[in-house]
C-alpha cells in the first residue's frame, strides 16, 4: 500500500474517511490536529501555547508540528494516512525531506466548496475519551450523547468549531493550500475526490480508487 497524504479544507471529511480506511484496509492514521490537541490535554506550557493558536484558528509553527509528526509515525510499520500535514508549501518540502523521502505516496484532495463547510463543522461533536467524531445532522451516534465506540458520555464541540473561528480557519486554509496542491499535481500524484457527497459515497469512491 502507498502512503497517503490527505488534503482538504477544515470539515471536508479527512478524519472521517481516514478512520474508515484504518478499519477497512488497515492503514495507520496520524492527524496533526489530534497530536496538537493531545499536547493541550497534557496541560504543559507548550500545550497552553498551542491551545491559544488553535483557538484563534491559526497555524502552529511548522517545525513544532513536524517534530510531533516524526515522533508519531514509523513508515517501517506499514502505510500511513497523513491527515492535516502538509498545509503550506514549506510543510510540503518538510514532509518530503524529513519523512517520505523516496517512499511511494499519493495525495488525495477532498475537494468541495468551503461555504457549505460551516454547517458541517458547527454540528460536529467529538468524544472526549476516544476522539471519535460524530455529527448531530449527518452522523449522529446511535444513542444521543453516547459514543458508539467507547460508551463515553462527553461528546463535546471543539473550541475551534465556533463560527467565527471556522471562518478564519477557512481563510488560513485558502491562503496556504495552492502550492501544496501544485506540488502534488506537478508530480502527477494528486487524486481529487468530490467531498461534498454523502459519507458512504465518498467511502465508495476512495475504495474504488485504492482498489
Ligand atoms: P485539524 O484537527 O487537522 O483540523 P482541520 O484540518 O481543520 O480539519 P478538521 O478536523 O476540522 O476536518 P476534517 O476534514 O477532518 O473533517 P471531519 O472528518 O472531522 O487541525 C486543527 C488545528 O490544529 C488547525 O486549525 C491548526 O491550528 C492546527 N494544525 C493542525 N495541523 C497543523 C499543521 N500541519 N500545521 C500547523 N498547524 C496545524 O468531518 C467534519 C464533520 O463533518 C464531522 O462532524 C463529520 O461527521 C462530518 N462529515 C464528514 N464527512 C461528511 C460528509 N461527506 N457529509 C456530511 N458530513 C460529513
Amino acid at each position: 500500500m502507498k502512503q497517503l497524504v490527505f488534503l482538504g479544507a477544515p470539515g471536508s471529511g479527512k478524519g472521517t474517511q481516514a478512520k474508515y480506511l484504518v478499519e477497512k484496509l488497515g492503514y495507520n492514521h496520524v492527524s496533526t490536529g489530534d497530536l496538537l490537541r493531545g499536547e493541550i490535554k497534557k496541560g504543559t506550557e507548550l500545550g497552553q501555547r498551542v491551545d491559544k493558536v488553535l483557538k484563534a484558528g491559526e497555524l502552529v509553527k511548522d517545525e513544532l508540528v513536524l517534530e510531533l509528526l516524526k515522533a508519531n509515525c514509523d513508515l517501517t510499520t506499514g502505510a500511513y494516512i497523513f491527515d492535516g500535514f502538509p498545509r503550506n508549501g514549506d510543510q510540503t518540502k518538510l514532509l518530503d525531506e524529513a519523512i517520505l523521502g523516496e517512499v511511494d505516496h499519493t495525495a488525495i484532495y477532498f475537494s468541495m466548496p468551503t461555504e457549505t463547510l460551516v454547517d458541517r463543522l458547527t454540528s460536529r461533536r467529538t468524544c472526549k475519551d476516544c476522539n471519535s467524531v460524530y455529527n448531530v445532522k449527518f452522523l449522529p451516534p446511535k444513542v444521543e450523547g453516547v459514543c458508539d465506540n467507547c460508551g463515553g458520555t462527553n461528546l463535546y464541540q471543539r473550541d475551534d468549531d465556533k463560527e467565527d473561528v471556522i471562518r478564519n480557519r477557512m481563510q488560513v486554509y485558502k491562503d496556504a493550500i495552492d502550492p501544496v496542491l501544485e506540488h502534488y499535481k506537478s508530480q502527477d500524484k494528486l487524486y481529487e475526490i468530490d467531498a461534498s457527497k454523502p459519507i458512504d459515497q465518498v467511502q465508495e469512491a476512495l475504495i474504488k480508487y485504492l482498489g
